[in-house]
C-alpha cells in the first residue's frame, strides 16, 4: 500500500493567555494520532498555530501597553516549554496575523465574492462614543432585563441564563470606559450561509457519515431546521454570517472595503493553511501543488464548543471558494478534573501543565492516562488522581514496564544479552501478540486510543502469565537450565519489543529508550511482524520509568497558599461591630463654635469648652485634649458636639457633651489628640447625618 499523504491540525488557540488542561489534551490527542499514521509510513504535516486577531486581543495588548503584535509575539514565546514538556512535536506553529494568512485569507473572500457568496447589510451596533469603536457583545455590559441582576454580560445572563441581544440591557454600558454605548448604523459583509447551494451541500456533508462523527452529525441537524437568534427567538435554518468588523478592529483589513476587517473566525481556520504554507514555503515545496494532489487527506482536531465554524462555515468556505474540503473533522469533548468539579485555580482542583511538569511528573503518564480514556467520540472524560495513579503504576509499569525488567538482567549477566530462538510456546505467545497489530491499527487510526490501550494491556497480561508460569528466577538457580533460561527470557524481551511498537505513539520517549536498550532502529509499526532473532544482542537494561508518586499528586492539587494578608488594623483598632441605622440616629451630633477655651485648675489633661451649638445659650464642656492643644489655638474654631449625652458631673463642674476627637488606639506609639473641625461654612446648630 502506498503511503497516504496527510495534513493535521489542532485548534488554534486565541493568543491571549497561556495554555491550560484542555488545550494540552487536544495536542496529546491529536499528536499520538500523526505519531501512529507516521510508524504506518504515512506521510504527515502536523501544524498549529497562534489565534491572534479579534477585539479581545487588541484590547488587552492596549491595556498592556504594547501592540497586538508584540502581545501575541509574548504570548507565543511562552509555547514551546509546553509542546516540548508533553512530548507534542508540531511541524510547524504559525501566527494567523503572518503574511500568508493575510493572503490566503483575502482570496478565499475574493474567490467566495466572485461566486456570489458575499452580501452586504446595514445593521445596528452599540458603539462607545468614548472608545471611539463599537463593542463586541462581551463588553457591553448593563442590568438583566429578565432578572435584573446587575452588571451582566451582553449576550446572556450569568445569574438567570438569559440570552438576550445587547439591546436589551438595561441601562447598558461600554465595559471598557463605562460610557452609556449609543446604536449606530454601519454597514457589515455577510457571507450567505444561506444560499440554498449552501444548505444543501452543508447537509449532505455533515449528514452523509463520511466527515464528522454520528453524534456530531446529531448535533448539526438541528442547526438546519432552528437556530437561536440573538435574542433567543428561533428562527428556520442557516441564517447568514456577519464576517466583518469595524476598525479599530486587530485583523485582516477586507479588500476594497477601508475600515473594514474580517472578523476574527472568518481567517482563524484560514490560519491551517497559512501554517501549512509558511511550512512548505520554507522547506521549499510547493504549496499549491501540494493542496491539489487529490489523494491529500485533511483533518482538524477540534473540541466540541467549536463545532459549528468547523463543520458549517469553514467547509462551506472552502467549498464556494473552489477549495479542498476537510476530509474529517475530529471533535473531542472537554477535560474535567477530579470528578467533574469544575475547574477553579483557587480552590486547586484545575489541573497546571506547567506545575505537572515542574514537579518532574512524567509527561509519557499524563499522555498514557488520557490515551487510555479517550475513545474518539465527542465525550466528556475526567481526570482522576486515583485512577491516574492506578494506570500508570499497576498498568503501565507493573504490566508492561515489568517485562523487560523481569527478563533482562539474566540475559545480560548469565548470556552477554545475547537472544536465542523462540521455543514452540514462545512463538505460539508471539503469534498471539502479532495477530493484534491490526485490530491496535484499527484502533489507534480511530482515535480510540483508550480500546488500544486496553488491547495492549491484555497483552501484556498474557506475556506475565507466561514469566509467572515459567519463573525465570527459578529456572536462574537451578542446574543445567541454561537453555531454558535464555529461551524464556527471549520470548519476554521478544514479546516486550512488540509490546513497545504497539504503545510507541503514546509513549515516544519510553519507546526511544527502548530502541537504546534493544540495540534497534527505530521502530515502525510493521515491525511487529518481525522478531530481533536469536543471535541479537540487547544493551543493558536501565529503568525505564518511575511510578507515580502520592506526593506529588498532593502537591500538583494543593491550592496556591493563600496570599499572606497581614491583618490592617485602622487606627490601631478594629472596627467596631456593625450597628444599624437607627443605632446611629440615636446619637444627635451638632456643629458647635469654641466660643471660649481655657486651662481647668488642679487637671493637666483637660480644657474647659465653651461651646455655642445653636441653642441660644452656652454649653461647658470638658474635654481631655491639655496635652495637645493651647487654649488659644482652639478659640473660634468650630467643632463637632455629641448633643444628646447625658450630663456628667465631674469633679471641676458638669460637663454638657463631648466633642469628637481623633485619636489612634496605641497613644503611646503614636500620640496626638485632633479634635474635628468641619469644612468652612457649616454653622452652630447643624446636626451631622
Ligand atoms: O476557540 C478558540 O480558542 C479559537 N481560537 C479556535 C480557532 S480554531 C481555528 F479556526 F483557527
Ligand atoms: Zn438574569
Amino acid at each position: 500500500m502506498s503511503a497516504r499523504k496527510i495534513f493535521a491540525t489542532t485548534a488554534l488557540p486565541y493568543a491571549n493567555g497561556n495554555f491550560h488542561i484542555g488545550h494540552i489534551m487536544e495536542y496529546i490527542q491529536a499528536d499520538i494520532w500523526v505519531r501512529f499514521q507516521r510508524m504506518q509510513g504515512n506521510d504527515v504535516n502536523f501544524v498549529g498555530a497562534d489565534d491572534a486577531h479579534g477585539a479581545p486581543i487588541m484590547i488587552a495588548a492596549e491595556k498592556a501597553g504594547v501592540t497586538p503584535q508584540q502581545f501575541v509575539a509574548n504570548i507565543a514565546a511562552g509555547r514551546k516549554q509546553y509542546l516540548d514538556g508533553f512530548h507534542i512535536q508540531f511541524d510547524n506553529w504559525h501566527n494567523t496575523d503572518g503574511e500568508e494568512n493575510h493572503v490566503l485569507a483575502k482570496e478565499i473572500y475574493l474567490d467566495l465574492k466572485k461566486a456570489g457568496f458575499i452580501d452586504t447589510k446595514v445593521i445596528e451596533q452599540f458603539f462607545d462614543p468614548e472608545k471611539n469603536m463599537f463593542l463586541p457583545d462581551r463588553f457591553i455590559k448593563g442590568e438583566c432585563p429578565k432578572c435584573h441582576a446587575k452588571d451582566q454580560y451582553g449576550d446572556n445572563c450569568e445569574v438567570c441564563s438569559a440570552v438576550y441581544a445587547p439591546t436589551d440591557l438595561i441601562n447598558p454600558y461600554s465595559a471598557l470606559s463605562g460610557a452609556q454605548p449609543v446604536l449606530k448604523s454601519s454597514e457589515h459583509f455577510f457571507f450567505r450561509l444561506s444560499d440554498p447551494r449552501c444548505v444543501e451541500f452543508l447537509q449532505e456533508w455533515t449528514q452523509n457519515g463520511k466527515h464528522v462523527q454520528p453524534e456530531v452529525a446529531n448535533k448539526v441537524k438541528e442547526w438546519f431546521s432552528v437556530r437561536t437568534n440573538p435574542d433567543g427567538s428561533t428562527s428556520e435554518g442557516l441564517g447568514d454570517w456577519d464576517i466583518s468588523r469595524d476598525a479599530p478592529y486587530f485583523g485582516i483589513e477586507i479588500p476594497d472595503a477601508p475600515g473594514k476587517y474580517f472578523y476574527v473566525w472568518l481567517d482563524a481556520p484560514v490560519g491551517y493553511l497559512a501554517s501549512l504554507k509558511n511550512l512548505l514555503d520554507r522547506r521549499g515545496e510547493d504549496y499549491a501543488a501540494y493542496m491539489a494532489d487529490e489523494k491529500l487527506e485533511q483533518y482538524h482536531f477540534i473540541g466540541k464548543d467549536i463545532v459549528t465554524f468547523h463543520t458549517l462555515f469553514w467547509p462551506a468556505m472552502l467549498k464556494f471558494s473552489g477549495r479542498k474540503t476537510p476530509t474529517q473533522i475530529f471533535v473531542h469533548g472537554f477535560l474535567t478534573v477530579n470528578n467533574g468539579e469544575k475547574m477553579s485555580k483557587s480552590r486547586g482542583t484545575g489541573l497546571d501543565p506547567l506545575k505537572y511538569l515542574s514537579l518532574a511528573m512524567n509527561p509519557e503518564w499524563l499522555r498514557y492516562y488520557l490515551a487510555a480514556k479517550l475513545n474518539g467520540r465527542n465525550e466528556d472524560i475526567d481526570f482522576n488522581r486515583e485512577d491516574f495513579m492506578a494506570r500508570v503504576n499497576s498498568d503501565l509499569i507493573g504490566k508492561f514496564v515489568n517485562i523487560a525488567s523481569r527478563a533482562a538482567g539474566f540475559l545480560s549477566k548469565r548470556f552477554e544479552g545475547k537472544l536465542a530462538a523462540l521455543g514452540a510456546e514462545g512463538q505460539a505467545l508471539l503469534e498471539q501478540l502479532r495477530t493484534q497489530a491490526p485490530a491496535i491499527a484499527d484502533a489507534f487510526e480511530k482515535r480510540d486510543t483508550a480500546r488500544a490501550v486496553r488491547e495492549i494491556m491484555q497483552l501484556c497480561d498474557r506475556v506475565n502469565a507466561y514469566v509467572d508460569a515459567n519463573k525465570p528466577w527459578e529456572l536462574a538457580k537451578q542446574e543445567g537450565m541454561d537453555a531454558r533460561l535464555q529461551e524464556v527470557c527471549t520470548t519476554c524481551i521478544e514479546a516486550f519489543r512488540l509490546l513497545a511498537v504497539y504503545i510507541k505513539p503514546v509513549l515516544p520517549a519510553v519507546a526511544q529508550q527502548v530502541e537504546v536498550f534493544l540495540n534497534v532502529a527505530p521502530l515502525g509499526f510493521a515491525d511487529a511482524q518481525n522478531l530481533l532473532g536469536a543471535g541479537h544482542a540487547i544493551g543493558r537494561y536501565e529503568h525505564l520509568l518511575q511510578r507515580v508518586d502520592v506526593k506529588q499528586l498532593d502537591a500538583l492539587f494543593e491550592a496556591p497558599p493563600a496570599p499572606v494578608v497581614e491583618k490592617v488594623l485602622p487606627g490601631g483598632e478594629e472596627i467596631a461591630q456593625t450597628i444599624g441605622i437607627d443605632d446611629f440616629t440615636k446619637v444627635d451630633l451638632r456643629i458647635a463654635k469654641i466660643v471660649n477655651c481655657e486651662a481647668v485648675e488642679g487637671s493637666t489633661k483637660l480644657l474647659r469648652l465653651t461651646l455655642d451649638a445653636g441653642e441660644g445659650r452656652m454649653r461647658n464642656v470638658f474635654s481631655g485634649i491639655a496635652s495637645h492643644y493651647q487654649p488659644a489655638d482652639l478659640i473660634g474654631k468650630h467643632t463637632v458636639l455629641v448633643a444628646n449625652l447625658a450630663p456628667r458631673k465631674m469633679k471641676f463642674g458638669v460637663s454638657e457633651g463631648m466633642v469628637l476627637a481623633a485619636s489612634h488606639a496605641d497613644e503611646k506609639a503614636q500620640p496626638g489628640i485632633y479634635v474635628l473641625e468641619p469644612v468652612a461654612g457649616a454653622t452652630p446648630g447643624m446636626r451631622i447625618n
